[in-house]
């Protein structure tokens, strides 16, 4: 066939007679098939991730101990709702196992609270301040370009960002939080923040639990992140991924959507924001970090460190409004196993307005256990495949908040996974 034939061909909307176009398209349908394929999050035999138990236990008051705290960071004004906190973890955990607290301020604390909070637990308390040189801007960085940075992204409304100090918090639990004094006699924390409420008794101990199944992370909410707090921080968080040679695990594919643009365009889309080198994408999935009990070891250690010193670096702790969830949760997606994450989808959690709660589990709620019924003395009704104890949602069920994200980074060790979901897994 002649140029000038072809030529004619196309002039007479022949396009879709050209070999060549068809051969194109194929070829691209193929390359878009087997890049998505790369982020494929295999199914597993059977469910890893259970909890680790689905009805109540008789707690045992005088087992052994890991060796953890419970650690709040509050304000001297906020005491009541910290009260309040402490007093519903005391109501359906600690008052038997006897955790210590170690709350922690950026500023001296009043009597009132000391007072208040150590008379709302029967478990030790410490009240300790975080060091002065954590809670400030980096040594090296312009300050004042900083302030005004701050000062517009709050202008531009996005969620917290106008507040200095919000900032060095974020900052603060990313990094610092794992490796300060208060904190180094302890291997696992259970983050505890004011004005949230556990809704269902945690009759076993979940440190304990953590350690026997070789966990290092435990979370209850996951949630999307807000998209305006972090532009940069997953292209940061992956390209220090892949100057380290870190491997994907499927845990980490969970949190990525693979792009749709075929090869060689697809890398102009790491031009945009919650994109990688390659130009696919985070979806934006985190767990909610304001509840969580992990490893401190994890975050104390020299791959953790490492991350959080070049994120620290590269300025979007105050640039951005880069929050300790994001941060969290792409290093926990990057540096440890997904079997190593665990849902407590046992205990019932609010903070905000955002809550889970589970239904409690039928025959499970020891009605005769004199050391529960001193605590809880009625519960909502029990349902087919509830696994909480003696819960008591209000009236609420389950969360109130869309699945998406639980979904997604539950996947990995999810067996019988919603075909939706698992079709879904499949294709991309
Ligand atoms: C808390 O109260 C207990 C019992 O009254 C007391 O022994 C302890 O010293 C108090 N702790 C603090 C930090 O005030």
């Amino acid at each position: 066939m002649s140029v000038l034939h072809r030529f004619r061909l196309r002039r007479r909307g022949g396009w879709l007679q050209s070999p060549f176009v068809w051969a194109l398209g194929v070829a691209c349908l193929l390359e878009i098939t087997f890049h998505a394929a790369r982020y494929r999050v295999p199914v597993p035999p059977r469910e890893l991730d259970a909890p680790f138990y689905t009805s109540c236990q008789e707690p045992v008051t005088d087992g052994p101990r890991e060796n953890a705290a419970i650690v709040m960071l509050a304000r001297n004004e906020e005491v009541e709702k910290a009260a309040r906190s402490v007093r519903s973890i005391e109501e359906r955990f600690n008052r038997w196992f006897k955790y210590p607290i170690v709350f922690l301020n950026d500023g001296p604390w009043s009597d009132e609270f000391i007072r208040t909070l150590n008379a709302s637990t029967s478990a030790p308390t410490f009240f300790e301040n975080v060091p002065k040189d954590q809670w400030t801007f980096p040594s090296w960085m312009d300050k004042n370009a900083a302030q005004a940075s701050i000062k517009s992204q709050g202008d531009r409304g996005i969620l917290y960002a106008g507040k200095e100090t919000y900032h060095h918090m974020c900052r603060f639990f990313s990094g610092s939080f794992y490796t300060i004094e208060a904190l180094k006699k302890y291997k696992w924390y259970w983050r505890l923040e004011p004005d949230v409420e556990f809704s269902c008794s945690i009759t076993y101990d979940p440190f304990v639990e953590m350690a026997r199944h070789k966990k290092v992370y435990g979370f209850t909410i996951s949630l999307w992140e807000e998209k305006r707090t972090c532009p940069s921080l997953f292209r940061e968080v992956s390209d220090w991924k892949e100057a380290q040679g870190v491997p994907s695990t499927a845990l980490w594919n969970a949190g990525v959507d693979a792009s749709w643009v075929p090869w060689p365009f697809r890398g102009m889309m790491s031009w945009f924001s919650h994109r990688d080198s390659a130009g696919d994408g985070w979806n934006l999935c985190h767990y909610w970090s304001n509840f969580e009990i992990a490893d401190l070891d994890f975050f104390r250690g020299k791959k953790y460190q490492d991350l959080y010193q070049h994120l620290e670096h590269s300025g979007g702790f105050y640039f951005e409004r880069w929050g300790d969830a994001a941060v969290h949760s792409l290093a926990v997606n990057m540096l440890a196993e997904p079997h190593q994450v665990h849902h407590f989808s046992d205990i019932g959690y609010r903070h905000d307005w955002y809550y889970q709660c589970p239904a409690n589990a039928p025959g499970g709620q020891l009605p005769e256990s004199t050391t529960l019924n001193e605590a809880q003395s009625k519960w909502a009704d029990e349902i087919p495949g509830g696994v909480g104890c003696r819960c008591d949602c209000d009236g609420r069920r389950n969360r109130n908040h869309a699945t998406y994200c639980l979904d997604k980074l539950k996947a990995p060790n999810t067996a019988n996974r919603p075909l939706s979901t698992w079709l879904l897994s499949f294709i991309f």
